[in-house]
């Protein structure tokens, strides 16, 4: 069975608890993997990027090489998927030639397609809807920082964006609530919402910022502008009261962590003082991209028998 890693909602709790607990082992130890070989020596992962990438590109890359393997970096444009050759047919053709592939990309629909007609793991790089690689790295670091998801709250205030998508994904596997403000105009789809409480999770949505971030353990947020969106400037105006403001923050648990995917705009989704500020997880969070990927990429190998 092929292990393709497309969304946090298609795995079970214990699936997703190993890669995390193994990606912090790999952290542990992420000095002496770069000198001894690695366990994906021979193997490629080519990696397609139709939309910009910092974190993802560069953290694949590397977690890639320090399990001993090797990458290709392509853009879809450069490829004759950029002059109308099926995504099936790619994904045949990739599969002949490489050992697994990443793929950033704003259509869910063509990263599925992907994993349909290929014999070869396929990872979610980020979709308009979901992005699981990034919320796996939040859970990492969120763990690492105050143990165990269970009877833990996040919120969420501004827009929905596929790492909240993600985020919402999660709440049922590891048993924290999730309490999210965006104005209406800007809110989750409400079939995510209804599938996260049928699988049994408890997510709360609203339109007060200050509801949503009282006494909680982490507050998160995304860039007002998501790739793929084109009304930026009205959504400068409707979503400034959800800025995550020192004042805001002041209204979680004393201990309350903040993180943010990145890129982040300060004084737009959050105050400078607090993405700066000594609640601020922001790097931790971005380098566990770095060892969140090496235990997706080991999980997704290890079903193909590497
Ligand atoms: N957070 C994140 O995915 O960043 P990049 O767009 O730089 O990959
Ligand atoms: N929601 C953002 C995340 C970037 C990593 C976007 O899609 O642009």
């Amino acid at each position: 069975m092929v292990r393709h890693f497309l969304d946090i909602s298609d795995f079970s709790r214990a699936t997703l608890q190993s890669i995390i607990d193994d990606s912090i082992r790999r952290k542990a130890t992420a000095k002496a993997a770069r000198v001894v070989p690695g366990p994906l020596a021979g193997k490629t992962l080519a990696m397609i990027f139709e939309n910009p990438s910092t974190r993802t590109r560069i953290s694949f890359d590397l977690a890639m090489r320090a399990l001993g393997g090797d990458t290709i970096m392509l853009t879809g444009a450069e490829m004759q998927l950029g002059r109308g050759e099926t995504i099936g047919d790619t994904a045949r053709v990739l599969s002949r030639y490489v050992d697994a592939i990443m793929i950033r990309t704003l259509e869910a629909a063509k990263v599925e397609e992907l994993a349909a007609n290929a014999t070869i793991p396929v990872i979610n790089g980020l979709t308009r809807r979901s992005h699981p690689c990034q919320v796996l790295a939040d859970l990492m670091t969120m763990i690492e920082k105050r143990g165990p998801m269970d009877g833990k709250t996040v919120a969420w205030t501004g827009s929905s964006s596929n790492v909240l998508i993600s985020w919402i994904h999660a709440a049922p596997r590891f048993g924290f609530r999730l309490k999210i403000a965006t104005p209406a105009e800007y809110a989750p789809d409400p079939s995510f919402l209804d599938w996260a409480r049928r699988e049994g999770g408890e997510v709360e949505l609203g339109d007060d910022p200050e509801a949503a971030v009282r006494g909680v353990d982490c507050v998160v947020t995304d860039t007002w502008v998501s790739m793929g969106d084109t009304d930026g400037e009205r959504r400068h105006n409707v979503l400034k009261p959800y800025q995550v403001s020192s004042r805001l923050m002041a209204l979680a648990h004393p201990d309350a962590i903040f993180m943010h995917c990145l890129p982040a705009h300060r004084g737009d989704e959050v105050e400078g003082a607090v993405m700066d500020g000594p609640q601020s997880v922001v790097w931790d969070e971005a380098e566990n991209r770095l060892h969140v990927q090496k235990g997706i990429l080991a999980w997704c190998f290890a079903g193909a028998g590497a």
